[in-house]
């Protein structure tokens, strides 16, 4: 970093004060940390976002700087001259990036009082996060989160710079408009001046980068803020940022290798850590048979194992039932060395309950044999069936769950995660991305009783499938892809539909008759008239990929002003209430409270 000097007074940042020569004359602006009193001296620590300077106050040489350091309190904004001297041998902090030396205060000018801060400027406190969100502003001082949003800078610049020389050009799109269908309730903003309609804030800006191919924009992307109001988890933000991007005249492999070097890229430029590529592929089949989600945590094993076969045939009837049903009974091998006591097994049915399994059940294959409630049920030739397929030695722990599919996906999964958890299987500096292709275009909803889209609407089936798009539409596979790192969805993309024709027979398996279409989607419909050229496209999240380079367990530690859980802001207390004159200027009347 620069050190910044033309037209002001400071010298220095307090992180780098180690540059200055001995003997020289610094300026230093900051916060202070902490005050200590010693023996007639006085010790301060100045911090600002590079990091902390020792200052040292001695009323014998300055006994004005000293007598305001007197005054000095917890985050007082502050400004400190003084004289740069090596530390004496015995005073030195190794753990201290700025630990050899200190600056000997001739003058401080105190910029700003502070109040007691509702707790201390510091990683290692604990506090709440009600308390941290309220006073986020003091939150923010904390080093690891100055350290987050440098980092997300560094990522967004290293995006900028790599599409600028592939030669995107970044446009912005509107955030009053109409609904773009992504899955998420929209966020509407009633309109003044017509009143009972609304805007919708973008879901995504899915439909605008489409026209803007339809433009001949051929290259675009943009870092955007996108609004979803969605049930919120540690991944989710009502608002929160996308890297988007779109390409005329591209195939899948195109979108995917482009995009997958950006992503090394910017892992390259902030952290220094090399992705291997080409990332590793994983079919939607494939990541559902195996790991039983479609964005698998790839940095352990573990695999989920299909054993239906044998378990239909044991003497075990819950297991022979479910495959009798149409059921299906997985398991995945824990291998030894682990310390899961009978106790451990015995209790991890709660990993899976919330997914809606009746149940876990357990086998240990010791070097006499299995030790397992299920042992007297299979006989000697099924357990060397499920021992060669789980890959099992003596030592090792087979976990069964039996149910419908979706169930006994959702559970291993569950439970694999939460086992690579308890027993450390996973490698906190470790990053592993995959592709995961060849999704379904649509399926089906069980809340809506209809087929819906897997990404969106605008989503291009394969070629070779669209013969099936009036008769078997549950059958079509989409040109679609996402990108997984650790077991989040990164990103998600696909090549669109560019034909009209098309996008109306899909509009039409997703239940819009021709005239719902029109009125939802018509500028599209329209466009696509117009020579709409081929084009695909993707959309990162830009708040987990820096939750994933920075380490945090949150997206909400790599935003500035994020939201509770709740989707509220504790800081300045928003959603408020309305303003009844801003209602009746809306033609705007809130119903009564049941
Ligand atoms: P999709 O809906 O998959 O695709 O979104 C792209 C990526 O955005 C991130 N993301 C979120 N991040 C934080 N909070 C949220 N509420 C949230 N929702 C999504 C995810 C996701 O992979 N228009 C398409 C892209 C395209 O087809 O080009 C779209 O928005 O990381």
């Amino acid at each position: 970093m620069k050190t910044v000097s033309a037209g002001m007074a400071r010298t220095h940042y307090c992180g780098e004060i180690g540059d200055a020569p001995e003997g020289s004359r610094v300026t230093l602006y900051g916060w202070v940390q902490r005050r200590r009193d010693l023996g007639g001296l006085i010790f301060i620590d100045l911090r600002d976002r590079t990091g902390i300077a020792q200052v040292v106050c001695n009323p014998q040489d300055e006994p004005k700087a000293h007598a305001v350091a007197r005054t000095l309190k917890q985050e007082y904004c502050i400004s400190v001259t003084g004289t740069l001297s090596r530390r004496p041998e015995e005073m030195r902090n190794p753990a201290m990036a700025t630990g050899e030396v200190e600056v000997l205060a001739s003058g401080i000018e105190v910029f700003n009082e502070a109040e007691t801060p509702p707790f201390v400027i510091d990683d290692s406190a604990e506090v709440t996060d009600t308390l941290r969100l309220r006073y986020r502003y003091l939150d923010l001082r904390r080093p690891s989160l100055q350290r987050n949003l440098f980092l997300r800078h560094q990522a967004a610049s290293s995006t900028r710079r790599f599409l600028d020389e592939h030669g995107f050009v970044e446009v912005e799109t509107p955030v009053l408009t109409k609904s773009t269908p992504e899955g998420a309730r929209d966020y509407l903003v009633p309109s003044r001046i017509f009143p009972g309609k609304v805007f919708a804030l973008p879901q995504s800006p899915q439909l605008f980068k489409q026209l803007l191919m339809v433009s001949g924009f051929d290259r675009y992307y943009q870092i955007v803020r996108c609004f979803r109001d969605e049930d919120l988890r540690a991944d989710r933000q009502p608002e929160f940022t996308q890297i988007d991007i779109e390409m005329s005249f591209v195939a899948m492999e195109d979108v995917l290798s482009l995009t997958e070097e950006m992503i090394a890229v910017m892992f390259r430029d902030t952290i220094g850590v090399e992705l291997a590529r080409p990332f590793p592929r994983l079919t939607y089949d494939q990541a559902m048979e195996t790991y039983g989600t479609d964005r698998p945590d790839m940095r352990f094993g573990m695999r989920l194992v299909d054993v239906t076969d044998i378990a239909a045939t044991s003497e075990f009837r819950v297991f022979r039932q479910t495959a009798e049903n149409g059921g299906v009974v997985k398991a995945i091998a824990v291998k030894a060395p682990h310390d899961l006591s009978r106790k451990d097994l015995d209790s991890l049915h709660q990993a899976v309950a919330e997914h809606g399994a009746k149940g876990v059940l357990w086998a240990r294959l010791e070097e006499d044999g299995w030790k397992s409630t299920l042992a007297k049920f299979f006989s000697d030739a099924q357990w060397a069936g499920i021992m060669m397929r789980l890959e099992m030695a003596p030592g090792d722990v087979a976990l069964f769950v039996a149910d419908r599919r979706e169930v006994v996906d959702a559970s291993l999964s569950a439970l694999r995660l939460h086992l690579a958890q308890r027993l450390g299987l996973v490698q906190k500096e470790a990053y592993a991305p995959l592709w995961v292709t060849g999704f379904p275009l649509f399926e089906y909803s069980e809340e809506e009783q209809r087929l819906v889209s897997v990404h969106h609407p605008f989503t291009a089936p394969l070629p070779e499938d669209e013969a099936l798009l009036g008769a078997e539409p549950e059958r079509v596979r989409a040109q679609a892809y996402d990108m997984v790192i650790n077991g989040y969805e990164v990103g998600g993309g696909s090549i669109r539909i560019h034909k009209r024709d098309i996008q109306q027979k899909v509009f039409g398996v997703l239940g819009l008759s021709d005239e719902q279409a029109k009125t939802k989607f018509g500028f599209l419909l329209e466009a696509l008239g117009y020579g709409a050229p081929p084009h695909g496209g993707i959309a990162f999240g830009f708040d987990r990929l820096v939750m994933l380079l920075s380490g945090a367990s949150s997206i909400r530690d790599v935003i500035a002003f994020p939201k509770t859980q709740k989707a509220a802001c504790l800081m300045t207390e928003a959603p408020s209430d309305a303003d009844p004159a801003q209602l009746a200027q809306l033609g705007l009347k809130l119903a009564e409270e049941a």
